[in-house]
């Protein structure tokens, strides 16, 4: 059986980058919510509808597993989907733990990078509570990124000007580590090192959700190919030209920085 990725868009490609690479015979499905993509500037209970249909979906085509690789729709389904279905359904969400534990003793901050509705839904405000005690943690929606990635525009001339604006407010210099916590914003991880340099860690959960997928099928391995079959809001993606946007994306993941 295959295993279900499922985003509002192409940002799942950087969690299933890392599913490919640990768990290379399984075969997969791709679902990519394109005609409701951006998530994280939709009211909640939209989006809650949204990610229940596109989950409903992949459960019919017969998975094994469903991966929520969406920090936004994770935040706000994944409760309700684990309570409605007999198999595995793993979700993402903002990697502060480890960001804070990699804190050295200077005082730098964690600055987390995520979709405005994952930044305001009370599980990310109890994780940084429990975790936050001397108020190190800092929060920034970055919704141009979700925009930009959705549009293939990777280009320096477009990301560098929008990120620099956004993070006016921010002192560079106090920032020890910076989360990545949307899943589309690993593909502007060479973007993000030209702004932020090279001794801040930028952490994402992509590697540990992977993990987590292999540890949770346990002996439930399949001896596939790494197929992926692609769908967009429930229609299947056939056509050359527009499964090249997913080859070249996740191309694009294998020439980037690795996550941590
Ligand atoms: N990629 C998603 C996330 O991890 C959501 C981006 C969006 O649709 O706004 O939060």
């Amino acid at each position: 059986m295959k295993i279900g990725f499922f985003d509002s868009g192409v940002g799942g490609l950087t969690v299933l980058d890392q599913a490919l690479k640990l768990l290379p015979h399984e075969d997969y499905i791709f679902y990519a919510d394109t005609d409701h993509v951006p998530y994280g500037e939709k009211p909640k209970d939209l989006v809650k509808q949204y990610v229940t249909e596109a989950v409903d979906f992949i459960a019919g085509q017969g998975v094994k597993a469903i991966v929520i690789a969406c920090n936004t729709a994770t935040s706000i389904v994944i409760d309700d989907l684990r309570a409605s279905y007999d198999f595995p359904i793993l979700g993402i969400e903002p990697a502060v733990k480890p960001a804070v534990l990699a804190l050295d003793k200077e005082k730098k901050k964690v600055l987390v990078l995520a979709t405005r509705l994952t930044l305001q839904e009370e599980k990310y405000k109890k994780l940084v509570k429990s975790l936050d005690s001397d108020n190190r943690v800092v929060s920034l929606p970055l919704p141009g990124l979700v925009e930009l990635a959705e549009a293939l525009d990777f280009k320096d001339e477009d990301v560098l000007p929008y990120l620099r604006e956004q993070l006016q407010s921010i002192d560079i210099r106090e920032v020890g580590t910076v989360v990545l916590g949307c899943t589309h914003f690993p593909f502007f991880r060479t973007a993000l090192r030209q702004i932020f340099g090279h001794d801040v860690g930028l952490i994402d959960g992509s590697i540990g959700t992977a993990k987590q997928l292999k540890r949770l099928l346990g002996d439930r391995l399949e001896d596939g190919s790494g197929t992926i079959a692609f769908y967009e809001s429930g229609r299947p993606v056939l056509e050359e030209a527009r499964l090249s946007k997913y080859r070249l994306l996740l191309n694009r993941l294998e020439t980037a920085e690795s996550p941590v």
